[in-house]
């Protein structure tokens, strides 16, 4: 398949540092960017204002049915039916909502299908937990970016201004549910370029993202 444009997947667990590379990979190549989990986020937050458990699939189904996304790449904007979710989608709640509705197939196949047609035609990075193995399977790059536990949690406190070891407890249990849920679980695609994180800063990944696109564009 020929596409105008480029297509970088990012994928990785919770407080890896995804949305920050992301945004500046697409910034230094001139493309879009796409931060999928925002759209699980804001999908959350819409669904339990709308008085649906988190964990009912039949509701998230039906859920799903009436609603539309909308996502700009430029701003990052998010919203649902017309109500803007952005200022929402970082907090906690969000997250903890998100962890368990992206679990729900009809959830997965929605987005997934929005997902899709903000990729199609290429020049995006997109950056969320399958993209590289369900999402865009035929892009151009891949990476996994990863670090321990410990690490995440820490660049998490640090971000939340907390030293609540709360924070840890919630991102294993999130990992968890990433790792393990039966729809397309969290897994580094097996053509992706893995890449340990516990070492760099932001700007350090970015750079060595950079270096790997340039050798391989070189190759
Ligand atoms: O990356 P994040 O923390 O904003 O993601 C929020 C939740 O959404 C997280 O529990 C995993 C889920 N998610 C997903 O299942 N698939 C994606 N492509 C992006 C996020």
């Amino acid at each position: 398949m020929t596409r105008p444009g480029l297509v970088i997947a990012i994928d990785g667990p919770g407080g890896v540092g995804k949305t920050t590379v992301s945004r500046a990979l697409a910034r230094r190549l001139g493309l879009r960017h796409v931060c999928t989990g925002a759209m699980y986020r804001a999908l959350a937050l819409a669904a339990d204002e709308s008085g649906i458990d988190a964990g009912d699939e039949d509701a998230l189904r039906a859920f799903c049915a009436g609603i539309e996304i909308e996502y700009d790449c430029a701003s990052g904007r998010v919203g649902i039916n017309g109500k803007d979710y952005t200022e929402r989608v970082g907090s906690q709640r969000a997250g903890e909502l998100a962890s368990v509705v992206s679990a729900a197939p009809p959830v997965r196949e929605f987005l997934v299908a929005c997902q899709k047609r903000l990729a199609r035609g290429g020049g995006v990075v997109m950056e969320g937990r399958d993209i590289g193995t369900v999402v865009c399977p035929d892009a151009d790059l891949k990476f996994f970016l990863d670090a321990p536990l410990e690490v995440r949690a820490r660049r998490r406190r640090t971000e939340l201004g907390t030293d609540s070891g709360e924070v840890d407890e919630k991102m294993r249990k999130r990992d968890k549910l990433d790792r393990e849920r039966a729809a397309s679980p969290m897994r580094p695609a097996p053509d992706a370029v893995s890449v340990d994180t516990a070492e760099m800063d932001a700007d350090a990944v970015v750079d060595h993202l950079l270096s790997v696109i340039a050798a391989l564009k070189g190759s």
